[in-house]
């Protein structure tokens, strides 16, 4: 029997709101701050939240990191590049401490969850003022009260989280049209080169009345668009008693009437018939479907411990399509994985030529310490992998082009999210397939949905005209 979800006592949260109420009145409190953000949504929500706390007590965000007086880094430790990139980053700043002796800086996310990582800040870095880990970040107001007032460092890290869901804090959301919803923390599946589980405990899953009125909130307040947040969304409920799994909570939300609806992300192995037909039969919810598959073979796949076959994952994206004719399937993939053959290795190229993808992540295996995979022989050179990877690459770009190129003379639905980088003119935002739409329009459009005719198919992007200005 799975241990049953529970929400942190009211009471040790109102301790946390005390603690910000306190340092909102203390004069020596930072007066800006800067979060910089590594990882995945659950990162950046993560970043929302703190943010939301800084705000409440009383801090402002900086103009930019240079000037802050308050630096905190919201690390990801999920592959070795983005650790020492986090790291290298808080090296910087060891520099600006010397002209700016107030300058605070703290680290927390995945990366400080890491076994070993406390004790490498301790002696590697003393210029960090305050560390905490993921479970802790509730915990931020009256671990910032202490830095504060007890000028020392202040470390907590907990390992895993027998402590649960906390609620009532406040969320300061960047985007007033678009927002992150986390409906479950943690993940259970122990895929073998994923340090994940280890760094953000178990599955736990939220209220599904707290997500429904939370959704209810955001849609009252005019947001466009609520991507739903989990490691897992398809285990969702699992650890609850109240019987509500992702496809009912998923169907509620769409009743709800939120103009656009997303959800990442997927496991393959829990995808069910259940929430393919939720899907189709919805009227908000974005056919986009991001389906990790990581590799195309079975070997492989079960050292990976992904618990699905290769045809297993095909029927599903065949019964995906049958029900979704138009959806926009994306994944990931890892290549170099420990022992990986030349011909397993092209089983993968050959599953992405089956499936067509509109886009792809790919990822050159990277050892984790702690994780079944990083004990494993057969580790493949690093001259190798990049041949693998560029090669995949190539199988995809090429898949992408030939997608992108049927786009064209089809009216896609773009929330419209800011001026183009490289064409101020021009506006951006993403289509219900998560595609990036450039047109020439007003900047009135930000935040609204509108119908635009793709025109052209870009590498990544697509380029299109306003079919009417008029938001649907
Ligand atoms: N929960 C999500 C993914 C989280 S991590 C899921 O299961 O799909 C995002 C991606 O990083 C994974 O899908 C995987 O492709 C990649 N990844 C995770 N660990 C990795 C590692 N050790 N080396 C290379 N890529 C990795
Ligand atoms: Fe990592 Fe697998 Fe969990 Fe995704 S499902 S977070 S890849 S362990
Ligand atoms: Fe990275 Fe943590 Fe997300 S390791 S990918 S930030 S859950």
């Amino acid at each position: 029997m799975r241990k049953v979800t529970s929400e942190i006592p009211e009471e040790i949260i109102e301790l946390e709101r005390q603690a910000m109420r306190r340092v909102y009145e203390m004069e020596e409190k930072p007066a800006s701050y800067c979060v910089v953000t590594y990882g995945c949504q659950m990162n950046v929500h993560d970043s929302e939240k703190l943010e939301g706390m800084l705000k409440e007590m009383g801090a402002a965000p900086a103009e930019d990191r240079e000037h802050a007086d308050f630096v905190i880094f919201n690390t990801c430790c999920v592959r070795d590049n983005a650790e020492r990139r986090a790291l290298g980053n808080v090296t910087w700043l060891k520099e600006l401490k010397k002209t700016r002796p107030n300058l605070k800086v703290a680290v927390c996310g995945c990366m400080v969850q890491e076994p070993g990582m406390v004790e490498r800040i301790l002696k590697q870095y003393p210029f960090i003022d305050m560390a905490f880990g993921t479970h802790n970040l509730f915990h931020f107001p009256t671990l910032y009260e202490q830095m504060i007032l007890e000028k020392r460092r202040i470390i907590e890290v907990v390992p895993d989280s027998d402590e649960n869901i906390p609620e009532g804090l406040p969320v300061y959301r960047s985007s007033p049209y678009q927002a992150y919803l986390t409906i479950m923390y943690g993940c259970n599946n122990f895929c073998s080169y994923c340090i994940v589980p280890y760094v953000r405990g178990r599955e736990r899953s939220r209220d599904p009345k707290r997500i429904y009125d939370e959704a209810k909130m955001l849609m009252d307040q005019g947001v466009q668009e609520i991507t739903l947040l989990g490691q897992n969304v398809n285990s969702y409920g699992l650890d609850r008693e109240d019987g509500v799994r992702f496809p009912e909570l998923l169907e509620s939300i769409d009743r709800l009437g939120v103009p656009r609806i997303r959800f990442m992300t997927s496991h393959p192995k829990d995808l069910s018939v259940d929430l393919m037909d939720v899907i189709a039969g919805g009227s908000h919810i974005a056919p986009a479907f991001h389906l990790p598959v990581q590799h195309g073979n079975d070997r492989i796949l079960k050292s990976m411990n992904r618990r699905y076959t290769r045809d297993s994952y095909l029927e599903k994206v065949d019964m995906l399509r049958a029900r979704i004719p138009d959806i926009s399937l994306t994944t990931d993939l890892i290549v170099a994985y420990p022992g990986e053959t030349e011909a397993e290795f092209e089983d993968t190229c050959s599953l992405v030529e089956r499936v067509r993808y509109d886009s792809a992540f790919t990822f050159i295996y990277s050892p984790r310490t702690g994780t079944p995979a990083a004990n494993m022989s057969g580790r493949i050179e690093e001259e190798e992998a990049s041949r693998r990877i560029q090669k995949l690459i190539a199988i995809q770009k090429k898949i992408t082009g030939e997608n992108f190129a049927k786009y064209i003379g089809g009216t896609h639905h773009v929330l419209v999210e800011a001026p183009s980088k490289r064409n101020k003119d021009q506006m951006s935002g993403k289509d219900e397939y998560n595609i990036t739409v450039n047109f020439d329009g007003p900047t009135s459009l930000i935040g609204k949905i509108v119908p635009v005719t793709i025109t052209e198919a870009k590498e990544t992007t697509l380029k299109g005209v306003l079919a009417s200005e008029k938001a649907v």
